[in-house]
């Protein structure tokens, strides 16, 4: 089979393509109408399948005999602790789990937010939400207090499932006690939480509302699969906008299983008994469909690894951990590749393993730079795939289909669209762009299976953020081009989002919290470059008058509040006094011409600007902190 071919399959005729992608799954009711509208007008796949995810992940490959196989690898090198999960076990675990979940009140299209480390038991709880027909919503582990509010605002939770601590490279983070103030501060209260203790910080529970992991499955019974709609929803995750609101991404049940499972052997290679790595988190988008969903969908065994590519205990830990489990393909992101070289520029560590089981190395979350495919490339040998995704479409929209025809790469390309996918380029009136031309990168509909059909009680917000700017197509919010190949290329995105060590972070919430201060009259967050995290957010803040602050006490504050308001995961370490922003007369913060002045790019001055003296100013600002890269 050739890309072309089934590119175009999938392109000239989306409904025959995916009804045959679809026959790889177990339904309860196997769909005969592939693609249809639904009330919004949004084209909808496998409207009339009946199926149930977990049944199709679980159930279904102990009854055809895989039970024993291992499911889940969990390797928790910060815990010293090792698992080893099988399809029987696993299936066991989760109708356990569902079944207390089932005990707490919880039934089909009830929500339930999960706010756990890398540990087996959130799989397990994602999969028995999966299992009731209940929606889950993961958070990641790193947000803070308030942004956990806002999300439990937002998805309504009946329960929340927890665990008392998380563990990082040189510390505990206590779980229980932010999850405490963020249903203190949230107006919507959870009926219950189940909380699992773990010896490293025990929690204190609240009685009437906590209930503890063990004591909720002890007598609970085992649940069976409840048959969904294909077009229910599976999961909400919550990802960063413009706004400081974050955008409940909603998947449903029957296209997103298609479309992991298609993924699973198209882009990776990976046949059912295979050993697959996504080294991520279940909080991101990666790792619901990669350690989770799609590995299971498939009959292969994933590993679920609760430590980092450094530190833990050195450089060497992802080479282990594809010797010990013979992974046969491993995910990750360029900063995870890039903290590596920096601690072990010469690969002394991966001499020191056997990685004749590793066939190819794929990567996502940020765009990877050549300097890092080549590094990586150099000292493995192996392929190394570039592949650009968004949570919002929950699989690769451009990559090497490894499994159909592999291309070879290009180095800081994504390779071709994937299957489904019609990605155009086009100019800000719409207009398709020409090879080697860059512009907005946008996908023409209907979206292929797993894509979103809106945001979580919230239609208008999708429409507005992702359907009107040009009609008839998705826009994505990155820039980018095709080369004469048609292979593409995604340059950053044309928004306002930055990413952090392959997190998506809104800028427009940081400044929501530094315009916050009482010192501060304006600000403005941009991203600038950084050699291991790809970028880091500065905030650039122009003071009230009369306000009277040090730069460094300011400095400190805004650090701290941001690190308590989104987290630590933002990175947020340098605010900056400005005496003036470049803005458009009226009165706009031209915050493209910022990011191009810190990212030493040629820019051109618009003729809106109300002061082109504050551009000078600005950038003699940025360069006496170091904080214009190198163009
Ligand atoms: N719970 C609580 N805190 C967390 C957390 C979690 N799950 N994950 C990260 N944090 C904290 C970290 O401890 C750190 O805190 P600090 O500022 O006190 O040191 C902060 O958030 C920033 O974390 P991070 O950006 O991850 O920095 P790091 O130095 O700990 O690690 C890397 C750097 C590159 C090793 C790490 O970011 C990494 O492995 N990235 C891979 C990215 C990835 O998986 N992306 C998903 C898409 S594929
Ligand atoms: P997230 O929704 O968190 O997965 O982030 C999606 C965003 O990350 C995209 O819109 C891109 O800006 C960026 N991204 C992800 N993968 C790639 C890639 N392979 N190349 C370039 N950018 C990427």
């Amino acid at each position: 089979m050739s890309y072309s071919s089934e590119y175009e399959a999938s392109i000239q005729r989306p409904g025959e393509f995916w009804t045959e992608k679809a026959k790889q799954l177990e339904w309860f009711e196997f769909p005969d109408t592939p693609l249809a509208k639904d009330a919004n007008g949004i084209d909808r796949w496998f409207v009339d399948g009946i199926m149930n995810t977990c049944h199709m992940a679980l159930d279904y490959h102990v009854e055809q005999g895989r039970g024993e196989q291992v499911a889940i690898y969990y390797d928790s090198p910060v815990t010293q602790t090792k698992q080893a999960i099988t399809y029987a076990e696993l299936t066991a675990r989760v109708a356990t789990f569902a079944g207390a979940l089932q005990e707490q009140g919880v039934k089909k299209g009830d929500r339930v937010l999960i706010y756990m480390p890398m540990v087996p038991e959130a799989a397990i709880a994602m999969l028995a939400c999966a299992r009731l027909g209940a929606v889950h919503s993961v958070v990641f582990g790193g947000f803070a207090a308030s942004e956990l509010a806002v999300r439990i605002d937002d998805a309504q939770p009946k329960v929340i499932v927890s665990a008392s601590c998380g563990i990082e490279i040189d510390r505990i983070i206590e779980y229980k006690p932010l999850l405490d103030a963020a249903i203190e501060q949230a107006e919507h209260k959870p009926d219950n939480c189940i909380i699992l203790q773990r010896p490293q910080a025990p929690a204190s529970m609240i009685e009437g509302r906590d209930l503890d992991w063990h004591v909720a499955i002890s007598d609970a019974p085992k649940a069976p699969c409840t048959p969904v709609n294909a077009t229910d929803p599976l999961y909400i995750l919550y990802t960063s906008g413009t706004t400081g609101k974050p955008k409940g991404v909603v998947r449903d049940n029957g296209g997103h299983a298609v479309a992991m499972r298609y993924s699973m052997s198209a882009i990776y290679n990976m046949q059912p008994g295979d050993v697959f790595w996504a080294a991520s988190d279940v909080g991101w988008v990666v790792g619901h469909s990669y350690i989770v969903y799609a590995p299971l969908l498939t009959g292969l065994s994933t590993v679920l690894y609760e430590g980092k590519p450094v530190r833990t205990p050195d450089a060497g830990a992802f080479w282990r951990v594809a010797e010990e489990y013979k992974v046969k393909a491993l995910f990750s992101a360029p900063t995870a590749f890039r903290a590596i070289k920096k601690e072990d520029p010469d690969a002394e560590f991966l001499k020191q393993y056997d990685l004749s089981a590793l066939e190819t190395i794929f990567m996502a979350g940020e765009r990877l730079d050549p300097p890092t495919y080549n590094w990586v490339t150099g000292i493995t040998g192996l392929p190394v795939i570039d592949h650009w995704w968004q949570t919002e479409t929950g699989w690769g929209i451009c990559s090497n289909l490894m499994g159909v025809d592999p291309k070879p790469c290009k180095p800081g390309s994504a390779t071709l669209p994937s299957p489904g996918f019609d990605v155009r380029i086009l100019d800000d009136e719409g207009n398709e762009l020409g090879p080697n031309e860059q512009g907005n990168v946008a996908i023409k509909l209907p979206l292929p299976p797993a894509c979103l059909p809106s945001v979580w009680g919230d239609f208008g917000r999708f429409k507005s953020g992702y359907l009107e700017q040009f009609e008839g197509y998705y826009t994505s919010g990155d820039g980018g081009y095709k080369d004469d190949d048609g292979y593409v290329f995604i340059m950053g995105r044309t928004d306002d989002v930055i990413n952090v060590a392959g997190h998506r972070l809104s800028t427009g919430e940081m400044e929501e919290v530094l315009a916050g201060h009482p010192a501060v009259a304006e600000c403005a967050v941009i991203g600038i470059s950084c050699p291991i995290k790809g970028q880091l957010p500065i905030g650039l803040v122009l003071l009230k008058d009369g306000a009277d602050i040090e730069e460094q006490q300011l400095n400190a504050e805004l650090v701290a509040s941001v690190r308590n308001t989104i987290g630590a995961l933002a990175c947020f370490k340098t605010a900056l006094i400005a005496k003036r922003l470049p803005k458009t007369r009226s009165g706009k913060i031209l915050r493209k011409l910022l990011r191009q002045i810190s990212n030493g790019e040629d820019y051109s001055i618009p003729s809106t600007i109300d002061d082109p003296n504050s551009i000078p100013e600005i950038e003699s600002l940025l360069r006496s902190h170091q904080l214009v890269a190198s163009a």
